[in-house]
């Protein structure tokens, strides 16, 4: 079962809620695992005993170097007041003022694209979500850094993980080349991350309006504000958290409407039937179900998080099954969001599924692209806004369509990615 799901992570956890039902206990090198394939117990974890258990260690591992004590990963009272302090950056009126920014940097990147050509939807995405997060959370535009910086976290994220799956561990103070490069592209992010923060100290606060103004300005109920490594922890955890994920929505939208044509004629009617040529305001976003209801339908089909642990604190019960200290539990939203008893033709990209109340109707813990519980995704808001932004600017603009090369396969990375990214033709919509 572990060679399994180490040969295919995906298909593997499938397979085990296939095979054994709604709660499984298995050993990965010696360490027991329990994998929840039922709403219920999932709620339970997330939500209703949320207290008795921490982020996995795995995770704490994977991303400890690159973020510190940032949100995704501290606990307890520390993370309490850190949320408290973050909160306000992530208000509905603080996301109104992000939207202006969002659009003016899709409009000025998709300047270049010419009716025919080819590219890398995945790189274009995450180029584009690049650098809506250095804007919005620096308010600058880094032109000659921002480049490296997404080589220098997708090196990091992909050297992180393939430590964890190794059976034996090479210190990372061995100067390895993997290691030392790993030294120097994290030397040089923290350098970059400390100078913003240091230009800004020096200059003041007050012409800012970007997240890390917000931070810097939080003040907790005792008067004290974030220190310089709290500022760094947390930036760093929202740039890697925010654009990450959201670039690979992005990109996997772009898959399913060119899988899909009738769903992407049908999106973009309604898009200009509401918006005719204009921009699109964050207030039209009640207007537009169908788009929602797309952007609903590729984070059920692929989430970008597709799999969630967490450590046993203390001694419960979930599903009968008594769990002690320090055992993992793992939960997938690419195993739920795929279970033909909540979703019908589970596999086929629908967003109409969405349209009748889908959503109210679903248990707690069938749908949880944005996790749930008190550890939801703060960025949630920020995410979607976002995300409908693009897809409304882009899909008025282009059709996208898949440039056969080789079959698009989803790989368990951090995030879900197209394993070679995805070759897409662009046509200009007449
Ligand atoms: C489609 C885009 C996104 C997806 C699918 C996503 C998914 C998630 C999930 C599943 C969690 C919960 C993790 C857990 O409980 O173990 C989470 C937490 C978090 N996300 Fe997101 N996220 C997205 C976008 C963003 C954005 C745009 C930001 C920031 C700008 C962000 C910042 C965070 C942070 C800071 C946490 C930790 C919150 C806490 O524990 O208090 N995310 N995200």
């Amino acid at each position: 079962m572990a060679w399994q799901l180490r040969r295919d992570p995906l298909e593997g956890l499938r397979q085990m809620a296939r095979e054994y039902g709604d709660i499984v206990r298995f050993y990965v090198l010696g360490q027991e695992r329990t994998l929840l394939n039922h709403p219920d117990w999932i709620n339970q974890v997330l939500v209703i005993k949320h207290n008795k258990f921490h982020k996995s260690e795995l995770t704490r591992r994977v991303t400890a170097r690159l973020l510190g004590q940032g949100l995704l990963i501290s606990e307890g009272e520390f993370w309490r007041r850190q949320r408290r302090l973050a909160q306000p950056a992530f208000h509905r009126a603080r996301l109104n003022d992000y939207a202006a920014t969002m659009l003016e940097i899709t409009e000025g990147h998709i300047r270049g694209w010419r009716n025919a050509e080819t590219r890398n939807i995945g790189q274009e995405m995450t180029s584009l979500t690049l650098q809506i997060a250095v804007r919005t959370l620096f308010g600058t535009t880094l032109p000659e850094e921002a480049r490296r910086v997404g080589q220098a976290m997708t090196f990091l994220m992909r050297y992180s993980l393939s430590r964890q799956r190794l059976p034996f561990r090479i210190p990372e103070t061995w100067p390895t080349p993997r290691n030392l490069r790993a030294n120097r592209e994290l030397g040089f992010i923290d350098s970059l991350v400390y100078r913003i923060i240091s230009e800004r100290q020096e200059e003041g606060n007050s012409n800012h309006h970007d997240l890390l103004a917000l931070l810097m300005s939080a003040m907790d109920e005792d008067g004290a504000q974030m220190t310089r490594q709290q500022l760094h922890d947390e930036t760093m955890t929202l740039f890697l958290a925010g654009h990450e994920t959201t670039a690979q929505m992005l990109t996997w939208t772009w898959y399913a409407l060119s899988e899909n044509p009738p769903v992407g004629a049908r999106l973009q009617e309604e898009l200009s039937g509401i918006l005719g040529a204009r921009p699109m305001e964050i207030s039209d976003l009640p207007k537009l179900p169908y788009l929602e209801a797309v952007m609903k339908e590729v984070l059920r089909l692929y989430p970008p998080a597709y799999i969630m642990a967490r450590e046993v604190i203390e001694p419960c019960e979930i599903g009968g099954y008594s769990l002690g200290p320090k055992s993992t539990i793992i939960f997938s939203q690419w195993v739920m969001h795929r279970d033909a008893r909540y979703y019908d033709n589970p596999e086929e990209f629908r967003p109409e599924r969405w349209l009748g109340g889908l959503a109210d109707r679903l248990p707690p813990g069938a749908y949880f692209p944005f996790g749930g519980g008190p550890r939801r995704c703060i960025g949630e808001g920020f995410a979607l806004e976002e995300a409908a932004i693009v897809i409304a600017t882009l899909a008025r603009r282009f059709r996208f369509r898949l440039v056969a090369d080789r079959p698009v396969v989803p790989e368990p990375l951090v995030t879900l990615r197209p394993r070679h990214g995805i070759q897409m033709s662009i046509h200009a919509c007449t």
